[in-house]
């Protein structure tokens, strides 16, 4: 297993893709605030905050997290965006060598908004079609609005994982961004024993999960488990240029997201 960087990854997006990213920002903003005024969407950040740290043990983590327009909004406009940054940040660091394999799909595991497959999907010279899996009818909406704000081809799966997860190929990437600590003990093996088959068979992976071991304290294990499929465990940590609605929620909400970062399984392309 690699150790954490000693200094941030570069957590700068290609001038074309750092436009994107603005103006789907602005745009995300836009639907939500009105109808919600900023305080809202505060306190939507401050309660997803609460909810993923001290409340997880109280379970439904997935349905929780979209219960009202307030997390919603703090979901598809603070916390997407900075999972977008860390794994294109994490993709360019492990998964996408210079010269590299290209995945032909990348398959997005608990897509939410589409954040991490888009990060990932936007870490290589010529994006692959993302396939977006996930339980909410609203999260696959926002994921379908994000693939075409980066001009990605992008098609959406409603399914309950790990019963959904199609049968990964050598081509596929498999990406679970901080998806797999909302499931159970039982579903999350269940799964974990899928991606390692795929993996042995020749799919790619990125998983990320929060740095904080609490959230995943199965991790050890999973990357134990996972090392036998060629998965190697690593950290990323960037310091982005924090968007201006970013730096404000942050100093509302009493949170510091100038250096993010997370836990990361990876196993990269093999040549074809
Ligand atoms: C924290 S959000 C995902 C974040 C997203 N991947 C990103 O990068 O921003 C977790 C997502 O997992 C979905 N989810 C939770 N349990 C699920 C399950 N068993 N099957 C499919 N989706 C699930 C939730 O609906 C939610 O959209």
């Amino acid at each position: 297993m690699s150790a954490a960087p000693s200094r941030p990854t570069d957590a700068t997006l290609p001038p074309r893709e750092a436009a994107a990213f603005d103006a789907w920002l602005a745009a995300t903003v836009a639907r939500y605030v009105p109808p919600l005024v900023f305080a809202e969407v505060r306190k939507g950040v401050q309660a997803l905050s609460s909810l993923y740290v001290e409340r997880r043990r109280e379970g439904r983590l997935g349905s929780r997290a979209t219960d009202g327009e307030g997390k919603r909004a703090a979901l598809a406009s603070f916390y997407a965006p900075l999972h977008l940054l860390v794994a294109h940040a994490a993709a360019r660091a492990f998964l996408a060598p210079p010269n590299g394999t290209t995945p032909r799909r990348i398959v997005d595991l608990g897509c939410g908004t589409g954040a991490a497959g888009a990060g990932v999907a936007l870490a290589f010279a010529r994006p692959p079609a993302v396939l977006a899996i996930d339980a909410s009818g609203w999260a696959l909406g926002e994921a379908q609005r994000t693939h075409r704000a980066f001009g990605l081809t992008g098609r959406m799966r409603r399914g309950t994982l790990p019963e959904a997860l199609p049968r990964a190929l050598p081509g596929d990437c498999l990406v679970l961004g901080w998806f797999l600590n909302e499931l159970g003990d039982a579903p999350r093996e269940t799964l974990l024993a899928a991606i390692e088959a795929s993996c042995a068979r020749g799919a790619s992976l990125l998983l990320l999960e929060p740095l904080a071991r609490g959230v995943a304290p199965w991790w050890d294990a999973a990357a134990r488990r996972l090392s036998r499929a060629g998965v190697t465990s690593h950290e990323v940590k960037i310091a982005p240029e924090r968007p201006d609605w970013i730096e404000r929620l942050d100093d509302a909400a009493g949170l510091d997201h100038r250096e993010v970062g997370a836990r990361v399984l990876c196993r990269p392309e093999e040549s074809r």
